[in-house]
Parts: C-alpha cells; structure tokens; sequence
C-alpha cells in the first residue's frame, strides 16, 4: 500500500427532483453571474434548462448562456467561452449536460483565472494556478468529471486531445437526478456504463500498491455497474439501476477505487484519446475496441489482477492455470460489451485505421505519455502501434 492524498471537495446532490435545488445552490455561491454552458440541444429538449433559467430567475442570479458543446470537446469553443465570461463579467460556471459540457467548463475556468493560452495547461508546458468555480447538473452517467480532478479538450488544428488534470478544476457542486439520464438514447447508456468501468479497471489493473479494501470497492462498484447496465438494456427507465449507475459514474473517478495503489495503468485511455481525436468516436464505445486488445497484450504481466478480476468480477468458476482463468475473464468482459452494443474491436466500432494512421496514433500517444505509459506493463510506442494493429478487427 502507498501514500495516497484523497480530495474530493464535490457536494453531491443526488436523487429525484434535486435539480430544483439548482437556484439556491448557485446563490449559495454568491456569485453575481453565471456562465449557463451546454451541449447540442439534449439539455433545452428536455425543458431542463428552462427549468433552470426559472430557478436562477426566481433567485435573483444573472445568467448568460453558451451552448453548442459536442462530445470530444473543441478549443474553439472554449476560447469563445472565456471572450464572453469575460465581457460579461462572470464569476461562476455551470455545466448542463455530460463530461463535455464539463470538461469545456474546466477549461474556460482556467482560462479565465490564468493569463496566456489555456491550451498550454492541456500541451502540459506549464500548471495552471486557479480556476473559477464550477457547478455541475449532470444529464450523463459516464465520465465521472462531474467530481474528477481531469479536463479533456480537442484542438480542431490537427484534431489532437488531451487531458489536464489538477484539483482546483474539481467542481463545487454537482446535482445528480438519475431520472435526467432516461431520454439517453441506448448506445450512449452503454458507452458511460463501458466508461464508468473502464475508470475502475484501469486503476484496478496495476503492479503496485494494491490495498484490499481499495480491492474491494472496486471489485463491488465494477459488479454493480455490469449487472445494472444490463437492466437497463432492457428496462432503460428503471430508476434504480439508473441511480445505481450515476452514483457509479461518480465514484469510478473521484479517486476512491485507485487509492493506495500506484495511479492506475491508463493505457487504454490514452489509446483512445488518439481514436476520439483522430475519428471523433464516442469515448466509451472507443475505449471498449481497445480494451480486449490491450487485456490480452499485458495479460502475462499482471497476472495475478487478472486472475482476481476473473473470479471476483467476473463470476469464473471453473478450474485453470492462471492463465486460462484470466483470458476466460477477458472473454466474459468482451461478452459483456457485444451484450450492451459495445465494439470489441475498431471495425465493429466503425473505423477503419490505415497502417500510417495508427502509426501516427501510436506516436501520439507516446508522446502525450511523455515516452511511455501503464502499471500493467510499461508500454512504448512499438507496443501502442502492436496492440492498435491487434484491435483493428477482421
Ligand atoms: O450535446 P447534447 O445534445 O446534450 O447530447 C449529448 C451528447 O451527444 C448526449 N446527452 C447527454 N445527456 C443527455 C444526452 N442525450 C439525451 N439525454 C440526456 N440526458 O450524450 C452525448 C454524449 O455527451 P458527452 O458529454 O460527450 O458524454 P460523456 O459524459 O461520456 O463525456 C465524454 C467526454 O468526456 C471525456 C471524454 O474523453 C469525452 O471527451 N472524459 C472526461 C473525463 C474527465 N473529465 O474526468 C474522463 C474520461 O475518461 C473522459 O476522457
Ligand atoms: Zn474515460
């Protein structure tokens, strides 16, 4: 077990109706105006923000308004952001809507609090040393930025995305009402629920530091999330499974399931960024075309986790060498994903990479690494291109 730091300054507000709350929560903050930010229209269909624009009304609470956030975030708008919070004068932020909306947010938040280029804290050249604050009213169970310390933005020029993470970014306050997820279509239900996984697992497979307890809420948070998304796959209106999973979403990513260990692997997610900037796919459907690959490549080096992810998470009974126990819970793990419409590999997730275009990801990839990256295994660029040619699909 390691030294571990944990912060999570997030209030949770959490259950049916609570985004009723949104109007004192935000005068709470004595904040005198706020930046409303959101998506592509989800958020106005649902006649959310017209609730919220009555709830900062009926408070007193100035607002202007930024939509048009899109999944896989753009700098372009970011910019936009700050130009108008600063016009405007606004002194709080609130995102409506996914881990887009909030990781925009972040980002004009440093923007605002930081002189020079905001993309300078994403290109990692320097560290940010403030950001305004953020409130959350989360329409998405999925990313968990909702009470991350991380921020992904896409640069248009070159498509190139990347994450910033620092704890003054943490939000201030996110409501959480399960019922807002449920005009989710199907396909996006599955990707946060693959995402939400995917948080747990990448801290979960590692060479150090494992604490048992720490095992333990991961193993209990990963079953959760399996058996509820399959409710949901069939019943998406099931209240409880949706709550089940939006608390998940949070706790996957807050930092509790990684604590004492070394950090986590992250590979998978950094194969994916260069995916999501490069053909813009939805993030958790991209990080389920790379995982099996990226499984079966480090499997011989963290084999121990494996095996316990098998048996543990996974349900595998059945006797084995290590070995064919871990590779049996990589199948059932794959099971899992074609049984909520995730891709196991590229093809299925739609795309087609050519040779130079996951050479060019490969070399990307490292390079955001600084060179190398992973628990499981340290993997090199030699390594990212081996398993994208393996995720590719027949
Ligand atoms: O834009 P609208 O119209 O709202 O539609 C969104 C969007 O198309 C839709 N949606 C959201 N709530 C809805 C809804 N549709 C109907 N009903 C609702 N209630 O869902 C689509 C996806 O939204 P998005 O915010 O992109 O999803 P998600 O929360 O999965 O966020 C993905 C982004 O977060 C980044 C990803 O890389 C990606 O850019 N991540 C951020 C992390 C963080 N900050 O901690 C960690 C993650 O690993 C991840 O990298
Ligand atoms: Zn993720």
């Amino acid at each position: 077990m390691f030294n571990f730091n944990y912060y999570t300054p997030t209030k949770i507000v959490f259950g049916k109706d609570t985004q009723q709350q949104i109007g004192k929560l935000v005068k709470e903050t004595r904040c005198s105006k706020v930046l409303i930010h959101y998506g592509g229209g989800s958020a106005e269909r649902s006649g959310l923000l017209a609730q919220i624009r009555t709830l900062l009304d009926q408070e007193g609470v100035a607002h202007v308004e930024l939509g048009g956030v899109v999944p896989n975030p753009r700098l372009s708008l970011v910019y936009e952001g700050i130009a108008l919070c600063r016009k405007e004068k606004v002194d709080f932020l609130l995102a409506v809507g996914g881990g887009s909306v909030v990781d925009s947010c972040k980002a004009i938040g440093y923007g605002l609090m930081n002189e020079g280029d905001v993309w300078d804290f994403y290109e990692h050249t320097r560290q940010a040393a403030a950001c305004m604050p953020i409130g959350v009213v989360l329409t998405i169970a999925a990313a968990g930025s909702e009470m991350s310390n991380s921020s992904v933005i896409t640069k248009e020029e070159g498509m190139v995305k990347r994450g910033y993470n620092n704890d003054i970014c943490r939000p201030v306050f996110a409501v959480m009402n399960p019922e807002l997820t449920m005009t989710l279509s199907d396909y996006q239900t599955a990707c946060g629920c693959t995402d939400i996984l995917m948080h747990t697992m990448e801290r979960y497979f590692t060479n150090g530091g494992n604490m048992e307890l720490t095992d333990a809420i991961a193993e209990a948070l990963m079953r959760t999330v399996i058996n509820h998304a399959l409710i949901l796959k069939d019943d998406p209106h099931n209240y409880a499974a949706r709550a089940e999973i939006m608390w998940a979403s949070s706790l996957s990513h807050n930092g509790l399931t990684g604590c004492g260990n070394d950090g986590g692997d992250f590979v998978s997610h950094g194969l994916e960024h260069e995916i999501g900037g490069m053909f813009d796919v939805a993030h958790g459907a991209g990080l389920a075309a790379v995982w099996g690959s990226w499984a079966r490549y480090v499997l011989k080096d963290c084999l121990p986790r494996f095996c316990r992810f098998a048996r543990n998470v996974m349900g595998i009974l059945e006797e084995g060498s290590e070995e064919e126990i871990a590779l049996k819970g990589i199948e059932a793990m794959e099971d899992f994903y074609r049984q909520i419409g995730m891709p196991t590999n590229m093809k299925e997730l739609g795309i087609e990479p050519t040779e130079e275009q996951m050479k060019a990801m490969a070399h990307m990839c490292s390079l955001a690494a600084g060179g190398c990256k992973g628990s499981a295994r340290k993997l090199y660029e030699r390594d990212m291109l081996n398993i994208y040619c393996m995720a590719r699909g027949v």
